[in-house]
C-alpha cells in the first residue's frame, strides 16, 4: 500500500515527503484556496518537491470544461493525475483520458456502485471519502473500502482503491486493514501517526539513563 499527502501546502508537502513517508499527493480545490498562493505557482512546487503522483482536480462539472481543464492539467507534468469527480459528465470524461492514457483519480465516490462505475469508465484511482461518509449517521467508511476491494479484486478491476477523507488514526489503520491500496491523510494526521507516548517515553528513559552513565559517544 502507499500513503499520500492530502494537502496543497508546498511547506506540509515538502516536510511529509522529507520524512520519507509519502509517495504521492492528493488535492482538492477546497484545499488549493486555503494556500493563498497563486494556482500555477502552488502546482509548480508540488512538482518540484514530489517524485510521485500529484492529483489535480478540475474546477468544472460540465462535459467541455472539465475535459479542457483535465488535458490542461496533465500537460503540465506527467506526475499529474486528473482528479474528476463522480458525475455522468465526469465518467465520460475520464472515458476519454483513459483511452489516452491519462490517469484520473475519481473522486466523491460514496457507494460501492460509484466504484464500479468510476472503474467501468476506466479510472486509474477512486477516492472513497471515509471520514465524509461517516459524518452520516448509520454509514461505515471502512465497509465500503471493504467492500469496493472485494468487488475490484472478485472483477480483476486493475482500478487503485484510495482511502481519502481521513479524519483519524483509526481511519488510517483501518482503510489499510480493510484494503485500499492507498491512503490519503491530511498533514496533521501523518504527523500524528509517527507518535506513540511509548516511543517518547521510552526515549526519554534511554537518554536520561545516558546521561547518569558519565559515558561519551564517540567521535
Ligand atoms: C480526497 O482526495 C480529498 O482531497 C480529501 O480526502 C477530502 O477530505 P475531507 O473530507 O477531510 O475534506
Amino acid at each position: 500500500m502507499e500513503l499520500f499527502l492530502d494537502s496543497a501546502d508546498p511547506q506540509q508537502v515538502k516536510t511529509a515527503w522529507d520524512w520519507g513517508v509519502i509517495q504521492g499527493v492528493t488535492t482538492n480545490p477546497s484545499l488549493l484556496a486555503s494556500v493563498g498562493k497563486p494556482y500555477i505557482e502552488v502546482v509548480n512546487e508540488l512538482i518540484q518537491i514530489v517524485d510521485g503522483s500529484i492529483s489535480l482536480e478540475v474546477i468544472a462539472t460540465d462535459f467541455e470544461t472539465m475535459l479542457q481543464q483535465a488535458r490542461t492539467l496533465a500537460a503540465l507534468s506527467r506526475k499529474i493525475v486528473v482528479k474528476i469527480p463522480c458525475t455522468t459528465d465526469g465518467l465520460k470524461v475520464v472515458k476519454i483520458l483513459s483511452a489516452q492514457k491519462i490517469k484520473t483519480n475519481v473522486t466523491l465516490v460514496f457507494s460501492l456502485s460509484q466504484a464500479i462505475l468510476a472503474a467501468k469508465a476506466g479510472a486509474t484511482y477512486a477516492s472513497v471519502f471515509v471520514g465524509r461518509l461517516e459524518d452520516m449517521a448509520e454509514h461505515s467508511g471502512d465497509e465500503l473500502v471493504s467492500q469496493v476491494r472485494t468487488a475490484y479484486d472478485d472483477s480483476l478491476i486493475p482500478t487503485k482503491l484510495v482511502a481519502a477523507s481521513i479524519r483519524n488514526e483509526n481511519h488510517f489503520e483501518q482503510s489499510i486493514l480493510t484494503g485500499a491500496d492507498i491512503v490519503t491523510a491530511p498533514f496533521p494526521i501523518v504527523e500524528k501517526l509517527v507518535r506513540h507516548q511509548l516511543t517518547d517515553a521510552g526515549l526519554q528513559r534511554f537518554l536520561d539513563d545516558w546521561a547518569r552513565s558519565g559515558l561519551e559517544f564517540p567521535g
